[in-house]
């Protein structure tokens, strides 16, 4: 009893609930969207590269401008109030949906301007190897493209991480509600907040330096 009370009255136990939601969201975002990115982003250069999928091009182009033309808040409130707005349904679905939707947007842009950074000479020497587009697009193009979008697709993730703090829009408690729950119920601002942007931080540093660390492995295998 004690133990659960104390699980249940401490104010920290916000923070650690609404981190944990704010990782889960991030995560599967990340998922989504890194999918949806590379999708898209091999079917527009194909379009450009070959002239087929004109159709698939067109529609990902509308997306695109959409997603990228309207705030991720208003998206997610869309999501809930509009398109699940008489079902009930779970926040931590609407809120990984309408961020997975909004990052595969920006996510096909990195990977677009990735595979157009590989020369066109790689495409030719694939082709001249008698690969097929296929194969010289998986075997040759894309593995040389991730390496070169890698810093890109690891700031997406950060962008991510902490735009999802607008999530509270749909009363899902997570990492920066929690602290602005507390705050209220407090009627301190200083500790819960400061903690909050500190918890982030330190997220994002030790994300970083993953990154960094992926980044220098993958250029050794160069040598
Ligand atoms: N804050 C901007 C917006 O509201 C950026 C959205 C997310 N950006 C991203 N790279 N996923 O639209």
């Amino acid at each position: 009893r004690f133990v659960s009370n104390f699980i249940e009255d401490n104010r920290y136990m916000y923070l650690v609930r609404g981190l944990i939601t704010t990782l889960v969201i991030t995560f599967f975002a990340v998922m989504i969207g890194a999918l949806l990115g590379f999708i898209i982003a091999i079917i527009r250069s194909t379009y450009s590269k070959t002239g087929k999928l004109r159709v698939l091009n067109f529609l990902c182009n509308i997306y695109i401008t959409v997603i990228r033309g309207t705030p991720v808040v208003v998206q997610l409130l869309i999501i809930y109030f509009v398109i699940f707005g008489s079902v009930n349904i779970n926040k931590i679905f609407v809120a990984v949906l309408a961020f997975g939707l909004n990052s595969g947007a920006y996510v096909s842009e990195i990977v677009r301007s990735g595979i157009m950074s590989v020369d066109e000479g790689q495409f030719e020497a694939g082709r001249s190897l008698g690969f097929n587009y296929n194969q010289t697009m998986r075997l040759i193009i894309l593995p040389q493209a991730i390496k070169n979008i890698l810093p890109a697709l690891g700031n997406e993730f950060i962008v991510l991480l902490k735009e999802t703090s607008v999530c509270g829009f749909i009363a899902l408690e997570d990492l920066t509600k929690a602290g602005d729950i507390i705050r209220g119920r407090t009627y301190d601002a200083f500790m819960p907040l400061i903690a909050v942007a500190l918890i982030y931080l330190t997220l994002v540093i030790i994300f970083t330096k993953l990154v960094n660390y992926l980044e220098r492995r993958l250029r050794n295998s160069d040598h």
